[in-house]
């Protein structure tokens, strides 16, 4: 399973990378702007910090321009992958990218025909958002399920990048169904690591080993 990062933050990223945990990096215009500064020459420095899959979002809303935006992201650097809305003029650009043998992660998933459509139209990832489903009371991760489940049918090749993680529960269960990758805030990386059980054990064992050393 890949853990990318889902943020735009140049500090967390280098600071997560020297985990050796992130395989990729997520962005998207939300982030982007909590961040400020130039949108190309961030995405540059974290292909400079992380080598794996980067995903850039175009904003255009129709075909030709996404294209556009598209080529010019893609030059930055091979790992660029162009973030596409599900949406219908997104769709044509995605076939057209695909053609063009440009990597692409189909944002704002949220039912498993979507993705299926992404998939048949040569996404290599497909990113359903499971903390907003779980903001309006539907299970995200039943979404997941369905949609792992149908590209195994399938055998498609489109990876299942699970996005919009909340927590370190949307983690584990997307390690028990079987996604591809998760994408999570720098705070649920760190989240993953801790137990207090852990903190309490390691604590007691540094006082035993104190009694030891004064023997
Ligand atoms: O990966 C998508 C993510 O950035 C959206 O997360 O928490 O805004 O729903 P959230």
């Amino acid at each position: 399973m890949k853990f990318f990062l889902d943020t735009a933050n140049i500090h967390e990223i280098r600071d997560a990378a020297e985990y050796g945990l992130i395989d990729g990096v997520t962005t998207n215009p939300s982030l982007i702007s909590k961040e400020g500064g130039d949108f190309k020459e961030m995405l540059r420095e974290i292909t400079r910090i992380v080598n794996g899959p980067i995903s850039a979002e175009v904003l255009s809303t129709e075909a030709a321009g996404m294209l556009e935006e598209a080529y010019d992201l893609a030059k930055i650097h091979k790992n660029i992958v162009i973030k596409i809305p599900m949406i219908k003029e997104g769709m044509k650009a995605l076939k057209q990218l695909s053609a063009d043998g440009i990597p692409t992660n189909v944002t704002l998933v949220f039912n498993c025909n979507q993705a299926l459509v992404a998939a048949k139209l040569g996404a290599s990832f497909v990113s359903p958002f499971v903390g907003r489903l779980d903001d309006i009371s539907e299970v995200g991760m039943k979404l997941v399920e369905e949609i792992v489940q149908i590209y195994d049918n399938y055998e498609f090749d489109t990876q299942v990048l699970v996005a919009s993680c909340r927590n370190p529960l949307h983690i584990r269960e997307a390690a028990l169904l079987g996604a591809d990758v998760a994408t999570m805030p720098y705070k649920v990386l760190e989240q993953l690591l801790r137990h207090p059980l852990t903190d309490i054990g390691l604590e007691r064992f540094l006082k035993d080993w104190e009694k030891v050393k004064k023997q």
